[in-house]
């Protein structure tokens, strides 16, 4: 009889699983504590209580305000609710994006006058080309934090100030704001907006060991939006509808575990990356890494593997054990190979050469070391 073992998950950029003790946190808000938050007995208020708190402690690794702490149900919609927001009271304004924006930034964008930044091989932004794309008409650009794919990490801060320098020379009355998706970003990476300088950021609890279909749009206090979805008037009146109390718990709780574990975390996983790289680099020479390697989430790791099918390589792999990514975004239904795999300068043969694995929690060296193991057994 073989024993069957364990997956080795390394597909992190696309969900995380619930921490226990967020599981644990969310349990009383699904049945003692149901309350509707906005009701005004006792047991309600409790709960409002228990919301405001949630606000509070997204807001403290914000370095915000609670009340710029919006809820949603998960990224898309957050990136959804800035675009959508801003652009649809400046009928006459454009928005500039980055190329390798996620689709639930780029769609969005694409329904106004949107322009397109470009990125260096690494997969950074040009910031000269930034500077270009923004004119007078400009209201809004959106800046990702991290790549979900290559993992590369932009120059928010730069980026920021930009578009800060841009407002200050402005005479008119068209404001611009800035945008950045952070759903990759939240486990490693600083969310202080103040010292990103963004006016919104979008965060994920899917990718934070959190439940799905939570998220946060921070809205700086001054702007306002059009909402996406009306009614009641929650949420500062962005976006109604009664509170997912035990998702808001949840969100919040895994937010606390990952940003206060960050820096270690991160360590860890920088090491791992490291290590890996040097073996695939030994095991699979022909083996090509995309993406920054200096600016890299730590739990990133993306490559090529020359005249390989990816979709071949992965089913090998999860034969194997290893649940793992294709570089590119394509679905079944969908035989274009990932945009960004082509801003940064892939053919689309190397492009449908390439593997994203994203590490976590869970992923250890012995798991990398069967995984060099694996790759250099399919490639031989
Ligand atoms: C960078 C980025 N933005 C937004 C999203 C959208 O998140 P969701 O599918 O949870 O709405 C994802 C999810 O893959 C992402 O990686």
């Amino acid at each position: 009889m073989t024993m069957k073992r364990t997956p080795i998950y390394l597909d992190h950029a696309a969900a995380t699983p619930l921490d226990e003790r967020v599981a644990e946190a969310m349990q009383p808000f699904y049945t003692k504590q149901f309350y509707n938050p906005s009701a005004t007995y006792l047991s309600a208020r409790e709960v409002r209580r228990a919301l405001y708190d949630m606000r509070t402690r997204i807001a403290y690794w914000l370095g915000a305000q609670s009340g710029e702490v919006i809820f949603t149900a998960g990224g898309s919609e957050a990136n959804n609710l800035a675009i959508h927001g801003v652009m649809r009271q400046f009928p006459d304004g454009n928005i500039v994006v980055s190329s390798i924006e996620h689709a639930s930034v780029l769609a969005p964008a694409r329904r106004y006058d949107c322009r397109e930044v470009s990125v260096h091989p690494d997969g950074r932004i040009d910031l000269n080309d930034l500077k270009k794309k923004i004119d007078s008409s400009t209201v809004l650009v959106s800046i990702m934090y991290a790549n979900n794919e290559i993992g590369t990490i932009q120059p928010i801060r730069e980026a920021a100030k930009i578009v800060a320098e841009i407002r200050a020379g402005r005479d008119t009355k068209t404001p611009i704001y800035f945008h950045s998706d952070a759903c990759q970003a939240s486990n490693y990476l600083d969310l202080h907006v103040a010292r990103l300088g963004v006016d919104l950021l979008s965060i994920n609890g899917s990718k934070i060991y959190g439940p799905k279909q939570t998220g946060v749009l921070y809205v700086r206090g001054s702007l306002s939006l059009e909402p996406l979805i009306d009614g009641g008037g929650q949420e500062r009146g962005f976006r109604a509808g009664t509170e997912n109390i035990s998702g808001i718990i949840g969100l919040a709780t895994a937010l606390n575990f990952v940003q206060s574990d960050r820096h270690q975390e991160a360590r860890r996983l920088l090491k791992l990356q490291h290590q890996f790289l040097h073996d695939l680099n030994k095991a699979v020479p022909e083996a090509q890494v995309n993406g920054s390697r200096d600016y890299r989430l730590p739990n990133n790791l993306h490559f090529t593997l020359p005249d390989t099918d990816n979709e071949r390589v992965l089913m090998m792999l999860d034969e194997a054990g290893i649940q793992a990514a294709a570089g590119s975004a394509c679905t079944a239904s969908e035989e274009e190979p990932s945009h960004v795999l082509k801003a940064i300068g892939l053919s689309d043969e190397d492009a449908r050469s390439s593997l994203r694995l994203t590490m976590g929690r869970q992923t250890t060296a012995s798991q990398l070391d069967y995984l060099v193991q694996q790759l250099s057994r399919l490639t031989a």
